[in-house]
């Protein structure tokens, strides 16, 4: 199967299969991403901001970040899948926010 290169500003730079979740594949590299409402888009805790080409965005995530009056300032890592290299910047990491990450995400 076929892997892309994700890298996490401040973090580093990992291998994900095809299709991961990235919000999971950012959890699984160590890294202590918020995603409070367990992957559901709806906490949008789980936010990110592309600095490489973004991927495309499904129906669910578009309408949480429309309804948030979010849209084009950042993206929902619970709701895409890894298709491409990707370096993302994590906005609210848990340990910073002083949360537990969240509900478990489902691959
Ligand atoms: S919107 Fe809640 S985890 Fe992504």
């Amino acid at each position: 199967m076929a892997s892309h290169r994700v890298t996490v500003v401040g973090h580093r730079t990992f291998e994900v299969e095809e299709g991961e979740k990235l919000a999971l594949a950012i959890e699984r590299s160590g890294f202590d991403i918020s995603h409070r409402c367990g992957g559901k888009a709806r906490c949008t805790t789980c936010r990110v901001r592309f600095l490489s080409p973004e991927p495309p965005m499904g129906e669910a995530e578009r309408a949480c970040l429309e309804e948030d009056g979010e849209l084009g300032n950042y993206r929902l890592a619970c709701q895409i899948r890894v298709d491409r290299d990707m370096e993302v910047e994590v906005l609210m990491r848990a340990s910073k926010q002083g949360w537990d990450p969240g509900i478990p995400l489902e691959p």
